[in-house]
């Protein structure tokens, strides 16, 4: 019973792996490169035909008797690089009109469903401090224009402080961080699930640094020092006080030894 479930399992496992059932996704942003991957080495001389779109139409084929590798499609012309020993296909500067199905036909048939992504517009940091004050906290704000699929984030060094998220809808996201000094690596993160694209603040036009931050320590911290430096003084005076009396005594024992 319980051998005739794992060879049913095994027989499904083999089947969407040799008829290659199973759709390979892969998400890429305009203008980058992406590469379909059979993982592993074609054992044919045979021609291998790669093919896209929903009628299935023949973009490039090679033959690995001659190694001539020949595009089919104007499209995809000098776009397309390939990795003879495995079959896999590159596909350089991305456009929107590549999104779809793609297939490696070879002994069997790799499939793959290629996304195509908007590029992700750099995120700006700018001011959103309603005073000029410069001894209260320094309010920022990181927008993207235009987004969507993303998550914009604030990270301090590499913990993550906040972040929103849009989904489908196409509109511009902003998310605000108040700190009071720029004493670490903040950052500014705009996100799709496969790859991101940072600004880091380092604009101290915008914050003073913490090592200058003299005049915004605030009360309660000096308040805090106050306590701290009596409680330590406190401290060292009882500390003298304990060592000094046993020496008294044992002086004084010595000095005078005929005492008891
Ligand atoms: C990428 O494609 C776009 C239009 O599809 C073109 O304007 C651009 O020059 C191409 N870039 C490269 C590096 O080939
Ligand atoms: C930030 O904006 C406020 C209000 O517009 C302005 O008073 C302040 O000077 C600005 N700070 C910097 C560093 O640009
Ligand atoms: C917003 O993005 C869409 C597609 O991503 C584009 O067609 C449109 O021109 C963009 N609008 C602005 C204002 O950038
Ligand atoms: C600027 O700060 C105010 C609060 O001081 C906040 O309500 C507003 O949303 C911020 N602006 C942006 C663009 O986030
Ligand atoms: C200044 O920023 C700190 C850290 O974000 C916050 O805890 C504090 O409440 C802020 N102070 C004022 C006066 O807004
Ligand atoms: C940004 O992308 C890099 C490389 O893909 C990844 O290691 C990192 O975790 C990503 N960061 C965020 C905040 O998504
Ligand atoms: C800001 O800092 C980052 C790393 O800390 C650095 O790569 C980048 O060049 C800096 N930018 C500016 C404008 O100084």
């Amino acid at each position: 019973m319980f051998h005739s479930f794992v060879f049913c399992c095994f027989c499904f496992w083999c089947l969407a792996g040799v008829f290659g059932d199973a759709v390979k996704s892969v998400s890429v942003m305009e203008g980058d490169s992406v590469t379909l991957n059979t993982d592993t080495e074609l054992q044919t001389d045979d021609v291998i035909q790669y093919r896209f779109g929903s009628k299935n139409s023949l973009i490039a084929t090679i033959n690995r008797g001659t190694g001539i590798f020949s595009t089919q499609d104007e499209r995809f012309r000098d776009r397309l690089k390939l990795d003879h020993q495995t079959g896999s296909l590159t596909i350089m500067n991305i456009t929107d009109t590549d999104s779809g199905g793609y297939q490696i036909r070879a002994k069997i048939i790799y499939r793959f469903s290629v996304a195509v992504y908007a590029r992700l517009p750099v995120p700006v940091i700018s001011n959103n401090s309603s005073s000029a004050s410069l001894t209260s906290n320094c309010s920022l704000v990181c927008s993207a224009v235009n987004v969507s699929h993303v998550t914009l984030s604030w990270y301090k060094g590499n913990s993550l402080l906040s972040s929103i998220s849009v989904s489908d809808l196409s509109i511009s996201l902003s998310l605000p961080l108040e700190i009071e000094c720029l004493d670490d690596s903040y950052s500014c993160v705009v996100a799709y699930s496969f790859t991101n694209l940072t600004t880091h603040l380092n604009n101290t036009d915008f914050c003073q640094p913490c090592s200058e931050c003299i005049h915004c320590c605030g009360s309660t911290e000096a308040v805090i020092r106050l306590a701290l430096s009596a409680l330590v003084g406190v401290a060292t005076v009882a500390v003298l006080v304990y060592d000094i009396r046993p020496r008294k005594d044992e002086q004084q024992r010595r000095s005078n030894p005929h005492a008891d």
